[in-house]
């Protein structure tokens, strides 16, 4: 167990491997801790649950996560997954997508997919779309949100839950960040590959309609006393 940890705050401090592609870079950071990988970031990733509540799936609906990793945010609606239409997982890490394959065997209208999250097109419209601590490991995050934006019915439900930074200037009703917040965050994860900007939530709530918005801050393992800045973004497709 301990060895275990070490072995992921190992990955996680050498950061993103050279390679020559993106999913090669991806598949050579994730590779060694895919075994660990959900085990850490339960507490590493906040607000997941609360973002699958936000979303109020219902029967019969189609779901889609784009860069769903290793599958775990279908556990939290578990109980609702066979009264799905179906749940599609796209990610283009297959170390942690056949993690994700051992969990979805259950469920026989799960779909695990390797595949880009700014190329991906389900055969039929979605009625809800997530994105879970992903578009910040997403190079082409605008057009990953474009995308999953044509991915959804009109009517449809995004939903993202990520790390951020706030704009310097903030509008009206947004959170405000201390110049140390929006230098040091951005440094910190930028060497994993996690690219925290105040740019995502604000193409967010420019090209989809806002039903709900959180801003909080979150506890980091082994940094105690430290806050990184997260939000939960909840809007619907015209
Ligand atoms: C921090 S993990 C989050 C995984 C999962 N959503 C969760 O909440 O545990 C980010 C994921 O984004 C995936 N990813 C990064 N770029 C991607 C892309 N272009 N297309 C699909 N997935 C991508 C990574 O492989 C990784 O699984």
């Amino acid at each position: 167990m301990f060895s275990n940890e070490v072995r992921t705050l190992w990955s996680l401090l050498r950061g993103q491997p050279a390679a020559p592609s993106h999913a090669a870079r991806l598949q050579r950071f994730y590779a060694p801790q895919a075994g660990y990988y959900d085990r850490f970031r339960e507490r590493l990733l906040s607000g997941r649950s609360e973002l699958i509540a936000g979303l109020n799936l219902q029967d019969g609906e189609r779901v889609l996560e784009l860069g769903a990793g290793t599958g775990r945010n279908a556990e939290y609606y578990a109980a609702l997954i066979p009264r799905l239409a179906s749940v599609e997982l796209v990610d283009l890490c297959p170390a942690l997508l056949e993690r994700a394959r051992q969990r979805a065997a259950r469920w026989p209208n799960v779909r695990v997919i390797e595949e880009d999250a700014t190329e991906y097109q389900p055969a039929v419209r979605a009625d809800c779309v997530y994105f879970s601590y992903s578009l910040t490991m997403i190079p082409d995050w605008s057009r990953a949100i474009d995308n999953a934006l044509t991915a959804l019915r009109p009517g449809g439900r995004l939903g993202v839950v990520d790390f951020y930074v706030a704009d310097a200037r903030p509008k009206t009703g947004l959170a405000r960040h201390s110049r140390w917040t929006r230098t040091f965050w951005p440094w910190w994860f930028k060497h994993d590959g996690v690219h925290l900007s105040p740019r995502h939530l604000s193409y967010l709530r420019t090209h989809i309609k806002q039903s709900h918005l959180l801003e909080g801050m979150a506890r980091i393992p082994y940094l105690p006393g430290l806050r990184v800045p997260y939000y939960l973004f909840i809007g619907t497709r015209a």
